[in-house]
């Protein structure tokens, strides 16, 4: 018997529906303005992500790396920004009209120790604006992610903001906060003392009370900015209250790689416990030179399906599937098939959701089968060519002409639908409905 990979999981019809809902979803508002849809291999030369953060754990600790056939290192893409960005310099995007605007969907793989909301491969969600550093797509791009929740009905998000300055103002600060560091590097757990070597912003992340205590005073990145960093991170905010975005100043928000320049975000979810990063993302300038291409800045975000779907959960959200059965086609005996199967592809044919029962199995299981698959309406086709309509709700049932079954099917559907809609909805049981 084998089992899913550690870490990775399967995703099963009964989720597969809400899934697929959540994925459009979330990418509707950036589809609205202007995204379009790329899609990039899920293993790349090593390289690209060697790149995005050669001091994160994300590229020391977590990359699925293995050498193929023909001696080349690759390495399954543990996020996606890389290799948009890798695609779009492949590609001479800066040639063309800017800001190259795209969103893309699928998974992706990092090996971390699996816990909930926390798998080695995970699906994302994510959108990427190349070519320009105008504060208004910072705005519009994060604008755009807070509508993605919205879109799929999630209230519970915060987003977190900061500015992570950029070449010329934040080596200055990260060398202000490394001497605040060491200074106190007896108080810091073990980890820390050896971030405040490598990596100090990484220490800024750590959640353990002794560094906790340590980093509430540490000194703020905000404070620390440059002008035009101070001036960029002044316009965005001034774009985000003109859209009524409602944000939490993070000075100490650090990203898990190390691409990021200026505006950085998180959106988190109350309701997730320790993982609770729905999405994240940032500005990126100097990742394409980086990669040996051209000045193109960007930004962009990505949100993780796997903790939206936990989310939708806690908050008792349900998006609609629209792949359930409407039409559901029963022959009584095996004289009645073809007139079964033809009437079902006429349904089909005509946009119609349609199913029938395979098999033999007498009466009680085929209206057994024509319950489970959730139509409103079930076709009986009898042996003589007669045809039982049949409303699945109320039980009423009535005869109609074989050469009119599909049509009719189709039409009763749709009123009932209709009636369902418009119907008021159903009110809350109680145990004390009579008091
Ligand atoms: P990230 O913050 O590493 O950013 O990942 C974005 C989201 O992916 C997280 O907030 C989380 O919801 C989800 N995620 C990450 N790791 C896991 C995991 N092991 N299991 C389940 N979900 C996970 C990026 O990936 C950047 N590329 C975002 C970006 C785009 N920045 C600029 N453009």
């Amino acid at each position: 018997m084998f089992s899913a990979p550690k870490g990775a999981s399967d995703l099963l019809p009964e989720e597969s529906g809400r899934w697929s809902a959540t994925v459009t979803g979330l990418l509707a508002p950036s589809v609205r303005a202007g995204y379009r849809l790329v899609d990039t291999p899920i293993f790349e030369e090593t390289g690209v992500f060697l790149r995005v953060g050669e001091a994160t754990d994300i590229v020391t600790k977590e990359m699925y790396t293995f050498e193929d056939k023909g001696g080349r290192s690759l390495t399954l893409r543990p996020e996606g920004t890389a290799g948009v960005v890798r695609a779009a310099i492949e590609h001479h995007v800066d040639r063309g009209p800017l800001p190259w605007k795209v969103r893309y969907a699928g998974p992706m793989f990092r090996y971390e120790r699996p816990q909930a909301g926390r798998t080695r491969q995970f699906f994302q969600v994510g959108v990427e604006a190349l070519g320009v550093d105008d504060p208004a797509i910072d705005a519009e791009v994060v604008t755009l992610g807070v509508r993605a929740f919205e879109e799929v009905g999630l209230s519970n998000v915060t987003l977190l903001l900061n500015s992570m300055g950029d070449e010329a103002c934040r080596p200055t600060y990260i060398a202000t906060l490394q001497s605040y560091l060491r200074a106190n590097a007896a108080t810091l757990c073990r980890e820390c003392q050896g971030r405040t070597e490598t990596n100090p912003l990484r220490a800024l992340d750590c959640k353990r009370a002794e560094c906790q205590a340590v980093l509430a005073t540490a000194p703020v990145i905000t404070d620390h900015l440059c002008v035009p960093c101070k001036d960029h991170y002044a316009e965005v905010r001034s774009y985000l209250s003109a859209l009524g975005v409602i944000w939490t100043e993070a000075p100490r928000l650090v990203r898990g790689l190390d691409y990021y320049r200026r505006t950085t975000f998180e959106f988190q979810h109350d309701g997730l416990g320790a993982q609770n990063a729905v999405g994240g993302g940032g500005r990126y300038d100097g990742l394409s030179e980086a990669l040996g291409g051209p000045s193109l800045p960007g930004i962009g975000w990505a949100l993780g399906l796997e903790r939206i779907a936990l989310a939708l959960d806690a908050e008792g959200v349900v998006p609609g599937s629209d792949e359930g059965i409407e039409v559901f086609v029963i022959p009584i005996g095996p004289e009645s098939r073809t007139n079964a199967v033809t009437i079902v592809d006429e349904l089909r044919s005509s946009g119609v959701r349609a199913d029938m029962v395979f098999g033999d199995r007498g009466m009680k299981g085929a209206m057994k089968a024509a319950d489970r698959s959730g139509a409103r309406i079930s076709l009986i086709v009898e042996p003589a060519g007669t045809v039982q309509l049949k409303h699945m709700d109320t039980g009423e049932q009535y005869a109609v002409p074989l050469a009119e079954a599909a049509a009719r099917a189709a039409a009763a559907e749709q009123r009932d639908q209709e009636a369902h809609d418009a119907a008021p909805p159903a009110a809350p049981e109680t145990e004390e409905d009579d008091a």
